[in-house]
């Protein structure tokens, strides 16, 4: 008798085990993905990255980006940061156009309608303004058209903010600020650090300001001429305004009868911050002034929050009726968690 041949059955291959993860896949790559965050120590930054991941993938499957588009987007951003130099912050200004630096403005300072509210503070506050007494004209290259400006600082009770600060910077009649034009426009040309007087008022004399373009030669300007956009600002003059015990405010008054008011290219224009700028012909207030007849004036009163007020709540959601769908059903479920 032979020995009956041993017919040993190999196990079928198996993967070999993995302690940890969830390998990825396309249904479920952004629970993968924002899993490998597990043990991230600081924990805002794990809830941010998460949720940064699950739109990012969610946005990516909405519209099944392509390669070439991928490879167009990194170039863009390649470049974006290639523009950036240490009086040029292209990637900024890409946060403005897209409206993401005043989302995060107005979430971080909402006032729930009780101060003035702030905007965008823009690429241009990178000098410091000279110091002004009351009254002082910080129009110095002698261009434009004449403007009183004035206005009081007061807290939320109305209270008169005495010895407030009001930083103020606005470009000059050719729409450039003078850090834009050094050689051309003396420096300090249309800024000034006031201080307010015992009622919290202040005033200076100055040009009208008027609308001008954001910086549009590099990659930011590609992308508006892109999308079929114009690069201007509205009229405005910017204010930082601060006083002691005080929420500061940053913010601009707009001219009321400013071009490209509802297309601002950087999306600053809120409806309270919109001031007439009229025409006064009055020859005995112009001496008074130091201004020659006719002149402009412009009041923009600001009210402060007090610093220790308690944070003002997000506003209600839309209406789900109301609200607008951006991301493809079902492509985004959750968000951080
Ligand atoms: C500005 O108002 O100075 C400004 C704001 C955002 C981008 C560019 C300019
Ligand atoms: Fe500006």
């Amino acid at each position: 008798m032979t020995a009956a041949p041993s017919h040993t059955v190999s196990p079928a291959p198996q993967a070999p085990s993995r302690a940890g993860g969830e390998l990825f896949t396309e249904e479920r790559s952004a629970e993968v993905v924002a899993a490998s965050f597990a043990h991230t120590p600081n924990a805002r930054l794990q809830e941010v990255l998460t949720s940064l991941v699950h739109h990012l993938h969610a946005f990516v499957k909405e519209v099944e980006l392509t390669e070439e588009e991928w490879g167009a987007a990194i170039d863009f951003l390649t470049r974006t940061g290639q523009m950036c130099s240490d009086v040029r912050q292209e990637f900024i200004l890409l946060s403005d156009v897209l409206g993401v630096s005043m989302l995060v403005e107005t979430i971080n300072h909402r006032t729930g309608g009780t101060s003035t509210e702030s905007t965008v503070l823009g690429p241009f506050h990178m000098t410091e303004s000279p110091e002004r007494q009351p009254g002082d004209d910080i129009n110095l290259d002698g261009k434009g058209t004449p403007c009183l400006v004035s206005g009081q600082v007061t807290g939320p009770y109305g209270e008169p903010l005495a010895g407030a600060t009001v930083d103020v910077w606005q470009t000059n009649e050719d729409g450039f600020y003078d850090v834009q034009q050094p050689g051309i426009q003396p420096p300090g040309n249309l800024r000034g650090l006031f201080t307010a007087d015992a009622e919290g008022r202040f005033w200076f004399r100055s040009v009208v300001p008027r609308y001008y373009p954001i910086p549009d030669d590099g990659p930011v300007g590609q992308l508006l001429a892109a999308t079929g956009r114009h690069p201007n600002r509205p009229a405005h003059l910017h204010f930082i305004v601060s006083a002691p015990g005080y929420r500061p405010v940053t913010t601009h008054v707009f001219v009321a009868d400013s071009p490209y008011l509802d297309s601002d290219a950087v999306f600053g224009v809120k409806d309270s911050l919109i001031r007439d700028v009229p025409e006064v012909d009055d020859p005995a207030r112009a001496a008074e002034v130091g201004l020659p007849n006719p002149f402009h004036t412009l009041t923009f009163d600001l009210t402060l929050l007090r610093a220790d007020s308690p944070p003002v709540a997000a506003p209600p959601a839309p209406r789900e009726a109301d609200a607008q769908p951006t991301l493809a059903e079902g492509a985004f479920e959750g968000g951080a968690s």
